[in-house]
């Protein structure tokens, strides 16, 4: 017999008090952030969705691996450790660790693009979108077009338009050095890419002879969808398939922060010789000695064991449950959001929910602010505010206005995600009194961090 429950596979070790907040309270804690949520203190939060990304819960066998960390300068056991698990799933040649993804993106980026250069990929995340305009190459999003309909019921949604890859590397023959598919899709609605668009982008690239690498951060998610929806992938294990992605690719750029079950560390890994030694002199520059690039062994013994647990398939069916939970919910409440759910994320369509907000009066800003000040739930506007601000001072509508309520890995209970629900609920009731924003100061790039906004009244 087997029940319909799926329930958390594991049981709490040790836990975390929240600080219960007032709507009074939380008014003026938004008010003097400039209503800018990453401008909070997290203690005024309650339900934090503001990311999954390093804010998981951590097993009883990290703490115990963070406990065996060896804090050597160069060779540390701890390293050796790091590599095995790394290359157990990812088996390229070289492994460079860093202390978040951005570090990895940051070094590879400085290796190989410059002005005059094009980086394609499915859709940048902000920060690798940043890292690529930072060397004065162009970032370009190449999504099929089903990842650009919030409401295309499709399986694999984050998947790259191949047709288009292929034109672009015809029209910018030696411009492009590399080629790169983010799993699953962060900034197109957490959306898998399935096998066989791997294998028809790998397939280009090698025609090409470019370079194909992974933004690899929700791997383990991602091969868990190949699992469950793409014909013929059902009776293989999700290391099996995570082994198989590895294969396609030439390198990766990774944030253990997400699907390393860790609160900190990333690498940077390929097969090529010459860039690998490049990528370690300037990790040298910023991160430190190629065994710890930053981190502590203790750390990198974090990570060797969050890798092992981030492929078990009690964890991924619960794990994939609980945020399709929240999807569904929102679903029958009426309230619009990118479907199918993703692996980390619901993202809710601001734009569809707040037709009375133009674009450029924020309206992911609007929805965002609105659920903190119900229930002090912090999401993460993705949207005009995070994109909308071009190299050359100009500022458009993104393609989407979302929030995005990512769930910590192993974090929140179902009752908190009721909670939630609720709290959408009442937003929702209120919605069509929500006001636009505008933005009253701002940084050149990555604006959404720092920005403050002052409410437009009526
Ligand atoms: C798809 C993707 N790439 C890269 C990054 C950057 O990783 P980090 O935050 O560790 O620098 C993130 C982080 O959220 C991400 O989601």
């Amino acid at each position: 017999m087997t029940f319909k429950t799926i329930i958390e596979p594991f049981r709490i070790h040790s836990v975390e008090p929240m600080k219960m907040t007032t709507p009074q309270h939380r008014g003026k804690a938004i008010r003097e952030a400039g209503y800018n949520l990453f401008s909070l203190h997290s203690d005024d939060v309650l339900i934090d969705l503001l990311t999954d990304s390093g804010t998981g819960a951590m097993s009883r066998d990290q703490w115990a691996g963070v406990q065996r960390g060896d804090e050597s300068y160069a060779g540390s056991p701890s390293y050796y450790r790091f590599l095995e698990s790394v290359q157990e799933l990812f088996p390229f040649k070289h492994v460079i660790p860093t202390h978040q993804g951005r570090a990895a993106e940051k070094i590879l980026f400085t290796a190989i693009a410059k002005p005059g250069k094009t980086i394609p990929n499915n859709t940048h995340f902000d920060t690798t979108r940043a890292n690529v305009e930072a060397t004065g190459a162009e970032a370009v999003d190449l999504p099929c077009k089903e990842g650009r309909d919030p409401s295309a019921l499709d399986p694999f949604k984050g998947n790259m338009d191949v047709a288009a890859l292929d034109a672009l590397l015809s029209d910018r023959a030696g411009q492009v050095p590399v080629v790169f598919v983010t799993i699953t899709n962060n900034s197109g609605g957490g959306q898998p890419v399935s096998l066989a668009n791997l294998k028809e982008v790998r397939e280009v690239c090698t025609r090409h002879g470019v370079a194909l690498f992974l933004d690899a951060c929700r791997f383990a998610e991602n091969a868990w969808f190949i699992r469950e929806r793409e014909p013929g992938q059902h009776g293989r294990t999700v290391r099996d398939i995570v082994r198989e992605i590895g294969s396609l690719a030439d390198g990766m750029t990774m944030s253990a922060k997400k699907d390393g079950l860790a609160n900190i560390g990333g690498w940077l890994a390929m097969n090529d010789d010459d860039l690998a030694g490049r990528c370690r002199n300037l990790l040298i520059l910023t991160e430190g000695f190629p065994t710890y690039g930053g981190l502590a062994g203790r750390d990198l013994e974090a990570i060797a064991q969050g890798l092992r647990e981030v492929v078990q398939h009690d964890y991924l069916r619960y794990r994939i449950r609980s945020t399709a939970y929240l999807g569904d919910a929102l679903t029958r409440l009426g309230i619009p959001i990118v479907r199918p759910t993703g692996g980390h994320a619901v993202y809710i369509d601001a734009r569809a929910l707040l037709p009375h907000i133009p674009p450029l009066r924020y309206p992911g800003q609007a929805l965002a602010v609105a659920l903190y000040e119900a229930g002090g739930v912090r999401g993460c506007e993705i949207g005009t505010v995070m994109f909308g601000l071009h190299p050359d001072g100009t500022e458009h509508p993104a393609a989407l206005d979302l929030v995005r309520l990512a769930i910590p890995r192993r974090t929140y209970t179902q009752s908190h995600i009721d909670y939630v629900i609720e709290v959408c609920a009442e937003v929702k009731r209120r919605s069509g009194q929500l006001p636009g924003y505008r933005i009253v100061e701002q940084a050149p790039t990555l604006r959404h961090f720092t920005a403050r906004f002052e409410p437009l009244t009526a």
